[in-house]
């Protein structure tokens, strides 16, 4: 065997969501229930005929369409191959061996997988009810913090920051200490995103965005994110050249532009999404309040939880376990077609007023 680094070596795969038996209906990997922009589709059927030739190794009209719409500089804009290749590269070039990451008890999983990558070490906050807590975000903070990584709103907990306690949070940290504000699901939440943009102003604060959720661009393989100009430059040498295919900026670019659709993906989710929680939050689910395309489901233990997931599976559904983010007694289910919810919702409720949920 010829030995990789140790920090390698000492690693897990990253666990991706189980996909079920074939014929099983996902509700596990916070995909859109709706599919993309039809602009999208044609443009990239368009760019289909171009593939003999690299795409464009600066992102020029993906980055054009993203600085029209948000009213940000395209130079200080970084395209991935998802958002999690810009996290990855976050974390390997701002981090290694003897740093620290600080994530929040139920962050993004794939961050502390990109620690392990790095050789850096990932610490968590407290998150009470499943809410981020600046105080205890800052309370975490020591020497060797060199990056604080914040999921807003949160995967998999679904709840939202104020945009002032992310300001809040900022004006607290050190100025060496790197916030990057990942708002995945940010298109969910109604808030508006001036505010957390225009940390990014201030040289120390990166916000990461993505295609694969509201613009319903998942297999599509597209992030974006906000990076002052001295971080862009170095996450940059991190990035592979030509890292995002030639189709898929075509179809980002034509996704941007037609916020609309966006928009009506936003809206159609949460049409869908608020019925759903309250028919839970009925049925005696303590549902935290979701701004993004999936819910939390919180069992009384992970028996129970375990015992919900057979019976959805046994009827086609498949939702996501939380065990990996230390939440064994809780189901994650991602907003899909309505008659799939509202099977869900009916066999969770009759699990708990049959006494299951113990
Ligand atoms: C919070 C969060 N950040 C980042 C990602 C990665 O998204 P992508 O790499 O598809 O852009 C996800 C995907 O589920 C996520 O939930």
């Amino acid at each position: 065997m010829i030995p990789p680094v140790p920090y390698v070596a000492a690693m897990a795969p990253y666990a991706l969501a189980d996909l079920g038996a074939p014929g099983t209906v996902s509700l596990a990997q916070n995909e859109s229930a709706f599919g993309p922009s039809p602009k999208a589709v044609a443009a990239g059927q368009a760019a289909l005929a171009g593939a003999a030739l690299y795409p464009d190794p600066d992102w020029s009209v993906l980055r054009a369409a993203i600085s029209e719409v948000h009213g940000l500089a395209p130079a200080r804009i970084l395209c991935g191959a998802g958002s999690m290749e810009l996290i990855g590269c976050l974390i390997r070039a701002f981090a290694g061996p003897g740093d620290e990451v600080l994530g929040t008890d139920y962050g993004y999983l794939f961050v502390a997988t990109a620690c392990l990558q790095a050789g850096a070490s990932y610490v968590k906050a407290v998150e009470p009810d499943f809410t981020v807590s600046v105080d205890a975000l800052l309370a975490e903070v020591s020497p060797r913090t060199r990056i604080v990584f914040l999921c807003a709103p949160g995967n998999p907990t679904g709840t939202r920051m104020p945009n002032a306690e992310i300001v809040r949070l900022r004006d607290g940290l050190p100025g060496d200490v790197l916030l990057v504000v990942d708002q995945a699901y940010g298109e969910f939440d109604d808030q508006d995103p001036a505010p957390v943009f225009a940390l990014a102003g201030r040289g120390d604060t990166v916000v990461l965005r993505t295609f694969s959720k509201a613009y319903a661009l998942a297999g599509a393989r597209v992030g974006w994110g906000l990076f002052p100009e001295a971080i862009g430059h170095e996450t940059r040498k991190l990035l592979n050249p030509n890292n995002v295919s030639a189709v898929s900026q075509t179809m980002a670019a034509a996704a941007m532009r037609d916020q609309a659709h966006m928009r009506a993906i936003a809206a159609q989710t949460a049409a869908i999404r608020d019925p759903f929680a309250a028919r839970l939050v009925a049925a005696g689910y303590p549902i935290p309040a979701s701004h993004t395309n999936f819910v939390l489901i919180p069992f009384a233990s992970a028996e129970a939880a375990n015992g919900a997931d057979r019976r959805l599976r046994a009827s086609g559904l498949l939702l996501r376990g939380m065990a990996g983010y230390g939440l064994p007694q809780c189901l994650r289910a991602t907003i899909a077609a309505p008659e799939h919810m509202a099977r869900a919702a009916e066999i969770l409720a009759t699990f708990k007023e049959d006494g299951h949920d113990r």
